[in-house]
């Protein structure tokens, strides 16, 4: 009989087995494959492990934080952070288009990552969050690529390090229970899909750490209010969008000229279609009011009625 105990300590096993006294480096992203993979190979190895951090400045709002908080103070790991905000802002700088953001982004990251880890002891393996559904999906490349994606789990094929994938016979929902029987907090197993480019392709068009502030903020007031109206697993996936808009309103007597924040909802089952979810009007009223009033810069917000098809989920 197949049992998550079972499945963890085979896979414990497996990974000392094939790592004996080596160096493991992983590619912590903060999404649920990574993270899961982290604490299995942390659970084998201890301080065989380190695992690199690299803070793009295209999280979401306290997220950063949450992974150093999670990973070097509560599992105590060796987690390398690397402060790469700059250096992606200033690469973003005057480039509007979405594939070209998203290439831009990708590539960045391999950079990063291979930097700062050659400036590392040498590590012999790369611990990776493959999944099955990877695996499969991989084999079956569709012909047309609607965006080319990045995610950390596709890392440099350049580095001369043997992979290390214990999660490549596990499904997302295993993989979940898996992080909670390691001790991963909610946050983490239960994270909504997040895009590898993160909140650069919620900004339409360039990217400016003024945009991003009213994404990051405006998707925090979100969340919240989506969390405290018991909505966060009926949704499958919710964020704000900064559309390139900006319209006019008023604020006591006085003209403004602000932006338009976007709201974007939905129920899925894989990401392939989407339904817009029916947020609750209430709900809806509080969140559009809490932008407009706690975001400087924000005069108006839309609700995103859209499929997919015809639209995508994200707007890049
Ligand atoms: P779209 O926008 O294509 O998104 O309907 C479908 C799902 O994929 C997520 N997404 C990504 N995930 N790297 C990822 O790991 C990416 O580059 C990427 N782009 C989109 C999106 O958030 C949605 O859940």
């Amino acid at each position: 009989e197949w049992t998550m105990d079972a499945f963890i300590d085979q896979a414990v096993a497996a990974i000392r087995q094939q790592v004996g006294d080596k160096k493991v480096l992983c590619a912590l992203s903060g999404g649920v494959d990574s993270s899961v993979v982290a604490a299995l190979v942390h659970r084998a190895i201890g301080d065989q492990l380190t695992c690199m951090f690299v803070d793009h400045g295209l999280l979401r709002k306290g997220e950063a934080d949450s992974v150093m908080q999670t990973f070097a103070d509560k599992f105590q790991m060796n987690v390398v952070k690397v402060d790469a905000r700059e250096r992606f802002l200033q690469k973003l700088k005057g480039v509007s288009d979405p594939e070209q953001k998203r290439k831009i982004i990708g590539n960045e990251f391999i950079y990063v990552f291979e930097e700062e880890a050659s400036k590392l002891e040498e590590m012999d393996f790369l611990a990776q969050g493959t999944l099955y559904t990877d695996i499969i999906e991989s084999g079956t490349e569709t012909a047309q690529t609607i965006k080319s994606h990045h995610n950390v789990g596709g890392l440099p094929e350049e580095m001369k390090m043997d992979l290390i994938e214990p999660l490549n016979t596990l499904f997302k929902d295993e993989v979940r229970k898996l992080g909670e029987e390691l001790g991963l907090p909610p946050e983490i197993v239960w994270r909504q899909p997040f895009p590898g480019p993160g909140l650069a392709i919620r900004v339409l068009g360039e990217v400016t750490e003024e945009k991003l502030e009213i994404v990051r903020e405006s998707d925090y007031i979100l969340r919240e209010e989506i969390k405290k109206a018991g909505l966060e697993r009926d949704i499958w996936q919710y964020f704000t969008t900064l559309p390139n808009i900006r319209s006019v309103g008023v604020m006591g007597d006085a003209r403004t000229y602000d932006y338009t924040v976007g709201i974007r909802a939905v129920t899925s089952v894989d990401g392939m279609t989407a339904d817009w979810a029916r947020i609750p009007y209430d709900v809806l009223e509080r969140i559009s009011n809490r932008i407009c009033n706690e975001v400087p810069g924000v005069n108006r917000v839309v609700y995103d009625i859209t499929s997919k098809p015809p639209a995508t989920i994200e707007w890049e």
